[in-house]
């Protein structure tokens, strides 16, 4: 497996961070963080007091808008998220805390470093969900729906297993597209254009789809299948 070295991350700490996101942050995470092993790969069944029906990973979450509700309506099913912003880890570890949550494991750090120590077939859906459109194409390595990375996914996923990505980017979508026509382990699953116009049902939304609604313009929501 290629996994990238160097990853793009300098301040991860929002400049305005309260005193008391930073208090949670450092008294509470470690009851809900993922340390990476020092050898071999994480055993994702191992990090919860019950043994997962699925297990679901989010890559992103910002606030955890996504991730808590689906893990508060699917309390069988673990979920492993991971952001690198460390506002959002403080908001997510907000929500996870006030609702008494179990199921959900996060890695609040660059999702590259986590690579390396997923193991194969473990995941039944993984969640990209208005990832940073790096829009110029100079910057095409930093999108998280690259080449390299959907053959990561795949190795990932179970077979059947999907790869689900919505974003609102006019760069974005057809780059999505561009990129899972050219490989051959997942097949998009749309059959009408209201399969990517529409949420799928059950849809839980988050902070950045409400603000690109506000704004008038429209999720796509991309569902591939792994072969
Ligand atoms: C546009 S925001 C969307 C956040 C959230 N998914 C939503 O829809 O509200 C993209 C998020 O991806 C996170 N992100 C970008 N690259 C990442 C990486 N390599 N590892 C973890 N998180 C990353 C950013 O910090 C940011 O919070």
């Amino acid at each position: 497996m290629d996994y990238v070295k160097k990853t793009f991350f300098g301040r991860r700490k929002g400049k305005g961070m309260s005193k008391a996101k930073e208090d949670l942050l450092s008294t509470r995470m470690k009851d809900f963080e993922i340390i990476l092993p020092t050898k071999g790969k994480i055993d994702f069944f191992k990090l919860f007091d019950f043994t997962p029906k699925k297990v679901i990973f989010e890559i992103g979450y910002g606030d955890g808008e996504h991730i808590v509700n689906m893990a508060l309506k699917n309390p069988d099913i673990a979920f492993i998220g991971t952001e690198v912003f460390m506002n959002g880890n403080a908001s997510i570890l907000r929500k996870i805390i006030d609702n008494n949550i179990k199921n959900i494991r996060i890695f609040p750090d660059d999702v590259n470093l986590l690579f390396p120590f997923i193991p194969s077939g473990v995941f039944d859906t993984i969640f990209v969900l208005y990832p940073d459109p790096w829009p110029k194409n100079r910057n095409e390595e930093r999108r998280m729906i690259n080449k390299n990375n959907v053959k990561l996914f795949a190795d990932f996923l179970k077979s059947d297993g999907n790869l689900f990505v919505a974003s609102d980017h006019p760069v974005y979508i057809p780059w999505v597209l561009f990129v899972m026509q050219n490989q051959d382990s997942f097949t998009w699953t749309a059959l009408k254009s209201s399969d990517f116009t529409n949420p799928p049902k059950d849809w839980e939304t988050t902070r950045y789809e409400q603000k690109a609604i506000a704004e008038n313009r429209k999720p796509i929501y991309l569902n591939f299948v792994k072969k």
